[in-house]
């Protein structure tokens, strides 16, 4: 169990446990937050749940994006950043505890 800290493009944030082996979407799904729809339940086939990676964490999160999520990224309706992630992609482990992520206006 990790805490993911998800905040909105309005500033609202939200705090959830989620579970280690648990994807930062499905943390958000579960958990009615909105700006993650996770459209394709995580199969790496829609960007609906694209988001920010806080700085401070971007480079603690270590593995980067593989080559078919930086591909589907570039279908996410919201502007990309270097610190851009699928969420689904990004799976819970001890070591990202109170990690940080920001949400876009819009998943379309
Ligand atoms: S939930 Fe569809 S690509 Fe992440």
């Amino acid at each position: 169990m990790g805490k993911v800290t998800y905040i909105g493009a309005d500033g609202a944030s939200t705090t959830i446990d989620v579970p280690e082996g648990e994807s930062v979407m499905r943390g958000a799904v579960y958990n009615e937050v909105e700006g993650i729809v996770g459209e394709c339940g995580g199969g790496l086939a829609c960007a609906t749940c694209h988001c920010y990676v806080d700085e401070a964490w971007a480079e603690q999160l270590g593995t980067p994006p593989s080559k078919d999520e930086r591909e589907l990224l570039e279908s996410a309706s919201a502007e990309l950043r270097p610190t851009s992630r699928l969420s689904c992609q990004i799976i819970m482990a001890p070591a990202f505890d109170g990690l940080i992520v920001h949400l876009p206006a819009s998943q379309y």
